[in-house]
């Protein structure tokens, strides 16, 4: 033990997520649970006695920030926080993260966090402290209840893990099997988040809408069931969630667009790539036509639908013409905004080990043009709701005085200037201006369409 900090049990905390939304659910109920032990925030990492990297491992780029983030831990003077790897990085990598970074005191795996201030305990008296079990009995039981929340919109986890096993994806090995979390905690844990305060929930999964439970008169639900239930809650005004797999789009789901008001018009449905051979190496077990007829299901009962996506350029074996593909698909849809990445080879999975891995500089290329064609997409998303008139649910401040930013029911991020409004308010505007990434507004005398 080379840190100063470890003699006595830490007092301050500092948790930094990386990767994706659910990694933020389990960072904030990391920091909710550490709270509830009596330890404070910091506001900085290096000020804290006990650092928390909530890590991602979906990516190389991911995994490599983590060590450099590890090694820049030191203080001025050579002490150090106490350093805690959760996350999937955590799951994959278990106490080889030690021998890379010999720094590190903890090593905490997704489905074990809710036992950190035991693993806190063990390191402060020196000893090995890896947990990356997936137990049977789901770590949310053993944690504290929501506690107040500072925003407005809140994330709520309702299923674990993913048994779709994409060959490029590491998702199945760190996160597990499918799990669902049952109807009652999940209300309960709606219910608190609304009392604390919360307007909007977004319901959190790998494959979300692959959701399964069986309600409180026995019978069986799926993501629909559920969000009707939520919808039929006071004080909660918005829901979404995120993310969907094309092949557990049920019509229920689909209807509950066309039918739930609460549920906003965004849907964030990836389908990878455009070309079928792809989509079969990549064992996605859907065509680029049924994911089409998905859109126009979903386009029929919501006209107004946001579409989002996730894209992978580069997966091995892919050629121009497949990759042109892709150009196509994402033409077809008209997308409002997306997520495009270069194929990372991940250890473990089947296609990094597939013949034909796709040189950088191809997948620099490839990736440069269809984030061209993206952004136009969005560019042109946004610019197509300047006049019209919207509510916004305001949900942090903006960087100048007055100024407040809140979504539209479209995910948009809107700028207003209102300094007599409050976090939480949920306010018509008029779209006055759109940027890529943003627009702005100011209040309206309407009342939104
Ligand atoms: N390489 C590149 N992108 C990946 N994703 C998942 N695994 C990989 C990988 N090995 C992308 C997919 C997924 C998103 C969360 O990350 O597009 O939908
Ligand atoms: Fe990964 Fe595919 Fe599961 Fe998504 S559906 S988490 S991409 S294996």
């Amino acid at each position: 033990m080379n840190h100063n900090d470890t003699d006595r049990a830490p007092s301050t905390f500092h948790v930094k997520s990386f990767g994706c939304q659910m990694n933020v659910y389990d960072g904030e109920r990391m920091a909710e649970m550490l709270g509830a032990r009596g330890m404070t925030p910091a506001a900085d990492g290096r000020d804290a006695d006990l650092v928390v990297l909530n890590t991602c491992h979906i990516r190389e780029k991911a995994v490599e920030k983590v060590y450099s983030d590890i090694g820049r831990m030191t203080r001025e003077d050579g002490s150090r926080p106490m350093i805690a790897v959760a996350g999937c990085v955590a799951q994959a990598e278990g106490s080889e993260i030690q021998r890379r970074a010999r720094n590190v005191d903890i090593v905490v795996g997704p489905q074990a966090y809710h036992r950190l201030p035991d693993l806190i305990d063990r390191a402060g008296r020196g000893e090995v402290a890896v947990d990356t079990d997936m137990p049977a009995a789901s770590k949310f039981g053993a944690l504290p209840a929501r506690t107040k929340q500072s925003r407005p919109s809140a994330f709520l986890t309702i299923m674990e893990g993913c048994d779709k096993f994409c060959t490029y994806c590491v998702v199945p090995y760190t996160r597990g099997a499918e799990i669902s979390r049952s109807w009652s905690a999940i209300l309960d844990e709606a219910k608190a988040l609304i009392d604390g305060g919360v307007k909007e929930i977004t319901l959190l999964g790998q494959n979300v809408n692959a959701w399964l439970g069986i309600d409180g008169r026995g019978r069986a639900q799926g993501m629909d069931g559920l969000v009707r239930a939520l919808a039929d809650i006071a004080g909660l005004e918005r829901i979404r969630y995120t993310t969907s797999h094309p092949n557990d789009m049920s019509d229920g789901l689909i209807d509950a667009h066309g039918e739930v008001e609460k549920l906003m018009p965004f849907l964030h449905l990836p389908v990878q790539s455009g070309n079928d051979r792809i989509l079969k190496a990549m064992n996605r077990s859907h065509t680029v036509g049924d994911y089409l007829k998905i859109i126009d299901r979903v386009r029929a009962v919501r006209p107004d639908i946001a579409l989002s996506g996730d894209f992978i350029v580069g997966f091995p074996g892919e050629t121009d013409a497949e990759f042109e593909d892709t150009l196509r698909i994402v033409e077809q849809v008209r997308y409002a905004q997306c997520y495009s990445f270069k194929y990372s080879p991940r250890p473990g999975t089947p296609a990094a080990t597939m013949d034909h891995q796709i040189p950088a500089a191809v997948m620099d290329e490839r990736l440069a043009r269809l984030q061209e064609l993206l952004n136009n997409q969005q560019a042109a998303f946004n610019t197509a709701t300047v006049g019209k008139t919207t509510d916004i649910l305001l949900e942090r401040r903006g960087r100048h005085a007055g100024q407040l930013i809140g979504k539209t029911p479209w995910l948009q991020s809107v700028h207003v200037t209102a300094p007599e409004l409050a976090l939480g308010d949920m306010v018509a505007v008029d779209i006055i201006s759109a940027g890529p990434n943003s627009l702005a507004g100011q209040l309206s005398r309407r009342k939104a369409a």
